[in-house]
């Protein structure tokens, strides 16, 4: 091994995206030869990038682009037809069948609808005890009381908000429970899949604030996942642009936002950065019209 070439590559990626490929199955092809044949719809194709440790990662693009089929393949819940994930140099898409204990504490999820993944039977406060309990290192029941109050406390939350079920609190609360679940177990990277896209533009903006507080405190990672391309500038170090499956742009924030590269990045980028709604809408009708192909097109029939 050559010592120097090692020293220039700085610090290894906490996680590293490589060549990803993930399709979905859409049923089987009735009629044709041979029979039965897997009909998939392409999902993210040969999609690459890093993520550093304390780094936040934006993932932008359209509905449907594969933002989310990304995030579940680093989830490990759903398994990528190619390409690789390697977490912290460790080779994760070759595990087996089961996601090992330390990589699902490593990993955490927040998505959009916090209530949907909150047990709505369950107080505030014991949903995120749970969640303390969960680590390798787990105190007693005292132990995880206290250590989820300083969560609640962390994301902003009182000591009463432990004492109401998840569907007493207003949106934005919600999604802080879910933060402070997910910071139970001193996860290393946390992706945010819309994770403020259904709360109204003040909440968005104290939430996108506290993750980015966590963030820097606690020296997280990040993937933050959006098609809101301000609240990503905001967050994030570097940004992916999806288009259709595949990572047309990537590169630091500034450099995405100020001197795209990709032509789709800038149609993008317009279409957000256009106040005027009347020139948007045309804009976006001009797009239609403009034979993009869909990703509906892009199915491919294997065997
Ligand atoms: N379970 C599934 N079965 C079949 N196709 C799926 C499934 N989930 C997603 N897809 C398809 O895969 C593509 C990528 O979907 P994905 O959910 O990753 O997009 P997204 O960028 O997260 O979109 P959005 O912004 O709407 O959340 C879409 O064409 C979608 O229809
Ligand atoms: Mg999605």
């Amino acid at each position: 091994m050559n010592g120097v070439a090692l020293a220039n590559q700085g610090p290894a990626p906490l996680l590293r995206v490589d060549r990803l490929h993930v399709d979905y199955e859409v049923g089987r092809a009735i009629g044709g030869w041979p029979p039965g044949r897997r009909r998939t719809r392409v999902a993210v194709r040969d999609v690459s990038f890093e993520i550093a440790s304390g780094e936040t990662f934006g993932l932008v693009g359209e509905s449907g682009s594969g933002k989310s089929t990304t995030g579940r393949a680093i989830l490990r819940l759903v398994t990528p037809a190619a390409g690789a994930i390697a977490f912290d140099g460790r080779e994760i898409t070759t595990l087996g069948k089961n996601t090992p204990m330390w990589y699902r504490r490593a990993v955490q999820v927040v998505f959009q609808d916090p209530l949907a993944s909150l047990n709505p039977r369950h107080l505030v406060g014991n949903i995120v005890e749970q969640a303390v309990g969960q680590r390798s290192d787990a105190p007693g029941r005292a132990g995880r009381r206290r250590r989820a109050r300083e969560l609640l406390d962390q994301v902003g939350l009182a000591g009463r908000h432990a004492e109401r079920f998840p569907y007493e609190l207003s949106g934005g609360q919600q999604q802080r429970v879910a933060i402070a679940r997910a910071l139970a177990v001193d996860p290393r990277l946390i992706i945010c899949d819309e994770a403020v896209s259904a709360l109204d533009v003040s909440t968005q903006g104290q939430i996108v604030n506290l993750l980015g507080d966590l963030q820097r405190e606690l020296g997280l990672s990040l993937l933050f996942i959006s098609h809101d391309l301000a609240v990503v500038r905001h967050l994030s170090h570097r940004v992916g642009v999806l288009r259709l499956g595949e990572l047309v742009e990537s590169g630091p924030a500034d450099q995405v936002y100020n001197e795209p590269r990709h032509p789709y990045t800038r149609s993008l980028l317009d279409s957000v950065l256009v106040p005027d709604p009347v020139a948007q809408r045309e804009r976006r009708l001009a797009r239609r019209t403009r034979a993009v192909p869909r990703l509906d097109d892009l199915e491919e029939e294997h065997d």
